[in-house]
Formats: structure tokens, sequence, C-alpha cells
């Protein structure tokens, strides 16, 4: 993961570096650093361990002065949290390096640096970057040509920013399998991980395509494709706003995001359906032609967008009789899997840039490249958007907090949309199905306000979960996914063990982990699996459990000793409902979290966006 952020400005850099960091702390926080060049061409750095606000809190209020800056903020791979470890990298005091991504051959560039008498002061695999460039530079060669020279001698995959004693009003950077963005000021250059980083400064961005690299100065950008051929990338305004990275009136970013679904899922719907039925145009020219000869779906998806994934597929086969799979990207990636033709492959990601995600999807464009792809993501610049036929935009708006929740709730929307789309052109819903559907979906953003109501009762149930050390989640059918994912929330930002099981599974070995220590954490809506699922929570009482069940409200669940119920909802049909359940189940993990006094949006060991393998 990490990001980097760099400039070429008319004004001192180091706040922009800064504040692009802040915003990019996302992607990793275990240490941030960044090196100016000082006015009489000294590379001068600073690097912190933990979060951006240590950094700021060491350079202090007089910064570095400087108007040609890298900086980083770091998520370890290779070598702990430690300073020396924190980006930038530096050799021979004329070089610095800031990277995100793995440079997979760095054992043997090391190796052969060693022997020839380099020293290293890290473990990182990025040291052997800033080294192999200062070595070129000693050689001879030119700063471009070294930079060049250095790529092509990289394995894995990265966005590189250089900067140079030598080329003081230049920086060089690339991008090969790492997200990497120009943003082009007024007579200034900037780069970074995300636009996001640069829209204090600028809202143009320039979107490298896979192995270029760029030779940036204040007034203009030299691009270069992987062959070392001069390009021309097109300068792109961002729709994004300069503050969609503040909390309001929030404590925290999660709290933000979970109050803001009913509007992310408004502004998803919002000119998708009309008239009772669904536009399959939404999903871009060609979705039609491209539905029509859908015979099955493989949806690929990591962590949360997985779980939307999972939910889908009950839906799928449930209700258009369409045969689909849903597996996780990196096991997708690498088991060789059966591409047939007449599959629609299904990539879901918030962020767009998950590097699993991103393989599986290269590796079906290499061996099925007749296969239809259709993105289902938050960010429009992405990777993912740009390398797919077809997209749909789950329109929720940034999502900040490394736990997801309103992404969550717009790809289950996004894929109710997908359901509806391929029911009608391949002709499997009946026009009144497609307007129940429909009537259903516009609902959901005011039910999901009713669901937000349960925040202070909540409350109550997280001052019970506290002090547990594990958990266990339980649901049957289309709810089994929303289980899942309530664990995962909880187990990300509370650090409690949380595990989810099918409620029908526990006597094949869960239920041996049932003690009064162990709380279980029930889904029962009103469907045709609610009795079996009672069934199960008697199994669960009789063996001591404490039981917090979230119930729809004509399940017939009341409050006893040891069993609190929640009642959630009513009337909600088979699409709404895991939306709506999982809900208070968002809450449920945010307030454990809290109570715990935990780093709620960005808890330790994650990153928002996982760009490594
Ligand atoms: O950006 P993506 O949707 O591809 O991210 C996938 C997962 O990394 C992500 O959902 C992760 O599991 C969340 N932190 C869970 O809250």
């Amino acid at each position: 993961m990490c990001g980097i952020v760099a400039g070429v400005a008319q004004r001192p850099v180091w706040p922009i570096l800064v504040e692009g960091l802040r915003r990019l702390e996302y992607r990793g926080y275990d240490s941030a650093g960044l090196a100016v060049l000082s006015p009489d061409t000294r590379i001068t750095t600073a690097r912190a361990v933990g979060k951006v606000a240590a950094l700021s809190e060491q350079i202090g209020a007089h910064g570095l002065p400087g108007t040609v800056g890298i900086a980083h903020t770091r998520w370890a791979t290779h070598g702990v949290p430690a300073e020396r470890n924190a980006h930038p990298h530096t050799a021979d005091e004329r070089v610095a390096v800031v990277h995100n991504g793995i440079i997979e051959n760095h054992a043997v560039l090391r190796a052969r640096l060693q022997a020839s008498g380099r020293v290293f002061t890290s473990d990182t695999d990025t040291e052997v970057v800033a080294h192999l460039l200062a070595e070129a530079l000693a050689a001879g060669q030119t700063p471009q040509a070294a930079f060049f020279a250095v790529l092509d001698q990289l394995e894995g995959a990265f966005a590189l920013a250089v900067l140079l004693r030598d080329t003081p009003d230049q920086l060089f950077v690339a991008r090969r399998g790492s997200p990497l963005v120009i943003g082009v000021g007024l007579g200034e250059h900037f780069a970074a991980s995300d636009a996001l980083a640069l829209l204090p400064v600028t809202q143009q961005f320039i979107y490298l395509a896979e192995g270029d690299r760029g030779v940036l100065t204040q007034a203009r950008v030299a691009l270069f494709d992987a062959n070392g051929q001069s390009v021309e990338r097109p300068v792109v305004a961002s729709a994004q706003r300069a503050d969609s990275a503040d909390r309001g009136g929030y404590k925290h970013f999660m709290l933000k995001e979970i109050f803001e679904q009913p509007v992310a899922i408004a502004d998803t719907l919002e000119g998708r359906v009309a008239a009772g039925r669904v536009l399959p145009q939404s999903f871009g020219v060609g979705a039609e032609a491209v539905f029509a000869a859908v015979q099955r779906v493989q949806i690929v998806a990591c962590g949360t967008s997985y779980h939307a994934g999972m939910v889908a597929r009950y839906w799928f086969e449930d209700i258009l009789g369409v045969p689909t799979a849903v597996e996780v990207s990196s096991e997708f990636h690498y088991r060789n899997p059966v591409l047939e033709a007449g599959t629609l492959l299904v990539m879901l990601s918030q962020s767009g840039e998950t590097a699993d995600t991103l393989a599986a999807l290269r590796m079906v464009r290499r061996r099925a490249p007749k296969i239809p792809v259709l993105a289902i993501c938050n960010a429009p610049e992405s990777s993912l958007v740009r390398e797919s036929d077809l997209v749909l935009m789950t329109h929720a708006g940034p999502e900040i907090s490394v736990a997801s929740t309103k992404a969550f709730s717009t790809q289950l929307v996004s894929l109710a949309l997908l359901l509806l789309s391929i029911g009608r052109v391949r002709g499997l819903l009946a026009e009144a199905d497609e307007q129940r559907i429909v009537a259903g979906l516009e609902k959901i953003p005011q039910l999901a306000q009713q669901a937000l109501t349960h925040d202070r009762a909540i409350i109550a149930l997280a001052e019970q979960l506290v002090d547990k050390h594990h958990a266990l989640f339980l649901g049957r059918g289309v709810m089994y996914p929303i289980a899942l994912e309530g664990a995962l929330k909880l187990k990300e930002i509370s650090y409690i063990h949380a595990e989810a099981y099918p409620a029908g599974e526990l006597k094949h070995g869960p239920l041996a982990l049932i003690d009064d220590t162990m709380p279980v954490v029930a889904i029962a809506p009103q469907n045709d699996l609610l009795d079996k699922l009672k069934s199960n929570l008697a199994e669960v009482a009789a063996r001591g459990a404490e039981l917090f069940v979230f119930a729809d409200e004509r399940a017939g669940l009341q409050d006893e000793a040891r069993l609190r119920v929640l009642p959630v909802t009513s009337h909600v049909g088979r699409i709404s409902a895991p939306i709506i359940f999982n809900i208070p189940l968002q809450l449920l993990a945010y307030h454990v979290a809290v109570l715990k006094g935990t780093d709620v949006d960005q808890p330790r060991n994650l990153a928002k966006s996982v760009t490594v393998e």
C-alpha cells in the first residue's frame, strides 16, 4: 500500500506535501516522511514513526525550506515500522526516493549492490532504488537516463517519485502496477497515489498508463511510455471536492459514513430506475448486448466487497436462475479457474485499486480476452474502472474510514440493478416482478434512515460486548454473508476475535465453542428460514451463550434473561433485508470500538486501499 505525494512548486512545498500525506493516510499509517531540496541544493529529510501528525510535529511550524519535494506515508511490507524503514530512502546525499508497491527482485539487487560496497541503512525493498540511481549517476549517466535504466532493472509493482540533487528543478516519477496521478497546477506540477491528495492545489489531473514514466518541472510534464517513447496523456478535470476528506460534525469518518447511507443509496439509484423499471444503459454503451449473452456470472472481490458479492449470489440464483459464483480475488487469481464463454465477470471494489482484484482482472484478460468485465466501483478515476468494459459507479462519495460501510450498501444496490438489467434483457423477470423490486429499492433510503434511529439502543448492546474476547455471528441464507460482514467489522476495528457461521452449520463443530463467555450475535429477518434459525438459537442458549438478536419486528422474539432482542425493521423484502440488517451491525462494531478506545478510522495493521498483493 503506502501513499506518495510529490511536487515542483513555486512556493514552499512542505505544507502541500504534509496535507497530501494526511489525505493519503487511508493507504497506510505506520510511518511518514518527506524530503525537500533546500535552497542551497541539499536534500533535507524528516521521518517519523506513526501517523502524519507525528511527522508534522517533528518538522514544526517552520517546516523545511524548498519548493521541490517528495513525501510518503507507509504501510509496512518489508521491515518493521521504524524510523530507519520510513521513506524517503536516500543514497550518496544526492538521491531521495519514495515508493508504493513491492520490488520483487530487491534481494538480488541488494546483494549485488552490497558486494560493490554500498551500505544499506534500512530493511526495505525500496532502498535498492536509491542505491541503483546513485550508482548510475556516479557512473556518469545523465539523471533521466539513470532513472530509466533503473526502472528497467526493477521487477514487481511500483509507483515512484525521485528527487535528485543534480537536477534541483526536476522530479522523476514512474508507475507500474501501483497508481500514480499527476496534478497540473498553475506553473506547478505534483504527483500522488490518489488525486484526493492534491485537491487543495489542483483539480486538473493526468492519469499515467501502466509503465509510464515522467519528468516534472514547474513549467511542464514530459511523459514517456514503458519503452521510453515520448507520449501525451490527456488532462482531465476531477469532479471531487477538496472538502470531501473532512469529518463534518462527526467524531469519526466511520460514523459519518454509516449515517450517509440513506443519501448514498438514493444517489446510487438516481437516474438508473424510472417509472418502475431499470435502465440497462446505466451500465454503459453496449451493456444490453453483453447482458443478452450472459449465461453465468462470476463475481470477484475482496473483504467487504466479497461479502456484497456473496449476497448477490443468493439473489441471482434465487430470483433469476442465473448460475453465479463468487470468489475472493487472491484465490481466483491463482487457482487456474475455468473461464467459460457466456460468463460475465463482475469485479467489485470500493477503491478500484485493490491489487488482488486488479491482478484477477488482468489474469482473465490474458487467458480469456473475450469474457466481458463489469466493474462496480466507487472511484471513477481508478485502475479498475479504466480497465473494465462496463462500469457502474456506486455513488457513495469518498469513503475514508478503513472499515467499509456505505460502499457495501451501495454495492448491494448496484448488484440489484445488475440483477434487474440481466433479468430484463434476458427475459428472466416478469415486468410486474421488475416493478416490485424497483419499488422495493426506492424504499431503501427511508428504511435505512429508520435503521439508524436504533443508534442509542445499540450503544447499550455495545456496552455488554466491550469486555468480551470472542464473538460468534450467525445468519442463514442471505443473512450469512451479513453475519460475515458484521464479524469482519467487529474484528477489524475493535480487535475482538469474531467468527461468522451459517447457523445450520453450528452443530458440525462451532457449537463446541459455546459457553457463558461466548456472546452470539444473530440476524433474524422474517423469512422462511426463521423457524430454523430460532432452533439454532435455542441450541446455543441451552449451552449458556448470551444472545444478541437483530430481528424483524414480527419475528416473535422478545428480551429474556441472556437474550437481548433489537427489533430492527419490518416488511423488508429479500433485496432490502441484507442492506437494512447490516446497518445495526455496523453501528454495533463502531460503538464497541469507541468504548474500547481503539483507533476507529485507522485500525492497527490495516490500510484503506490494499494496493499490494
Ligand atoms: O477497495 P476494495 O473494495 O477493493 O477493498 C476490499 C477490502 O480491502 C475492503 O473491503 C476491506 O475488507 C475493508 N477494510 C473491510 O471493512
